[in-house]
């Protein structure tokens, strides 16, 4: 690794608020009617990550912590560090991720990761397999649906899943989100529209393997890290093969760890260069910086399709949380510490900052 050259970072962040840590809830006996969990923070990091990512930095440079609240344009003004490692979600819009970002580049302050077009538009799954579509990047069908008007002329196959057009962290997909009718997709769209305040995606269901693959880097200096497996047999029997929310939070707990992750994936070569050729395709059109986590899913042919991009990945620091970004790091020989520097040496190289 190289060493780093001493630099004035500002570590940008959310933290969860303790009240909604879902974390420690018990088993569910009623998961087939789960989407009353509180799954409002989903997203945002908690304490313990962002110590470990403000640990790790401090390792080489000088840490300012910045909370991403009202406050932080100012604190940026203020400061004016020399680069700041984003890893803030925000709370408020479409464009929640976008905004830290657009303040540093109203200010004219280097940050690790995507712009805010990137971040923007990854951040809304409906946009995102448009610009894949075009590029012609597999992506499975979909439709937009802000009201039930939208599923007149329904033309996707059954099975579908339906989710919420900008959330991440499994928010808003339960075991029920997969559906197989036009009347249950009718009742499962009316019942969304009134929990969460925002448009769905309704898209074809890609029965076969799932992977997700962690990318770093920019231009020809871009790496695909080693494809890490989501092996759906270790769920219980009565939820679904999909990473949902229950799968994510409610039964793989630190408590209670499934052994859901393989990492590398047992893939054959050919397999390997198809994923690793449909992330790296997907990295460049959606124009990703620095690094990003992209879901894929197997159709029916066994071709890999993109489901989703993740610019902002989850890094939870301790191997048992089963977080997708730093297993893939690990499996590379990298630990969180030389991840985390990894990233920001990154990103300050293409700023010219070395
Ligand atoms: N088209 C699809 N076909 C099959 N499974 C899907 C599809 N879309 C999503 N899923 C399942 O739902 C999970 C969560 O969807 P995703 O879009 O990745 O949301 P999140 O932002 O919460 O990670 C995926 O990991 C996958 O298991
Ligand atoms: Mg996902």
């Amino acid at each position: 690794m190289v060493r780093n050259k001493k630099l004035k970072v500002a570590l940008t962040y959310n933290v969860k608020p303790e009240e909604s840590s879902f974390e420690s809830a018990q088993l569910p006996l009623k998961l087939k009617n789960s989407s009353s969990y509180n799954d409002t923070y989903a997203e945002w990091d908690t304490i313990e990550t962002v110590n470990a990512i403000k640990d790790a930095l401090e390792h080489y440079h000088d840490v300012i912590m910045i909370e991403a609240n009202e406050n932080a344009f100012e604190k940026f003004k203020a400061v004016r560090p020399e680069i700041v490692f984003n890893v803030a979600e925000c709370e408020n819009g479409i464009s929640r991720e976008a905004q830290i970002p657009a303040m540093l580049d109203m200010l004219k302050i280097p940050y690790t990761g995507s712009d805010p077009l990137t971040l923007t538009t990854c951040l809304d799954k409906s946009r995102t397999k448009e610009v894949l579509t075009y590029h012609s990047v597999a992506t499975s069908k979909f439709i937009y649906a802000e009201s039930l008007d939208d599923l007149r002329d329904f033309r996707l196959s059954f099975p579908v899943i339906i989710k919420p057009i900008s959330e991440g962290s499994g928010k808003g997909i339960f075991n029920s989100s997969l559906v197989s009718n036009l009347k249950d997709l009718s009742e499962r769209l009316t019942e969304n529209l009134s929990n969460y305040n925002q448009p769905f995606i309704i898209e074809e269901y890609l029965p076969g393997r799932e992977f997700t693959v962690a990318v770093m880097g920019n231009n020809s200096d871009t790496e695909v890290l080693p494809i890490v497996e989501i092996n759906f047999n270790e769920l219980p029997g009565d939820l679904l093969p999909i990473y949902s929310f229950e799968a994510k939070w409610v039964v793989d707990t630190r408590d209670n760890p499934l052994n859901i992750f393989t990492c590398p994936a047992k893939v054959d070569k050919v397999l390997e260069e198809k994923i690793k050729d449909v992330v790296l395709r997907t990295y460049k059109v959606l124009r990703c910086k620095d690094w990003s986590r992209i879901d894929i899913r197997l159709d029916a042919q066994g071709e890999p399709n993109i489901i989703e991009v993740n610019p902002l990945p989850g890094i939870l620091p301790k191997p048992e949380d089963n977080s997708c970004f730093p297993k893939a790091a690990r499996a590379k020989g990298l630990n969180y510490e030389e991840m985390i520097n990894k990233v920001l040496l990154i990103a300050a190289k293409r700023y010219n900052l070395l």
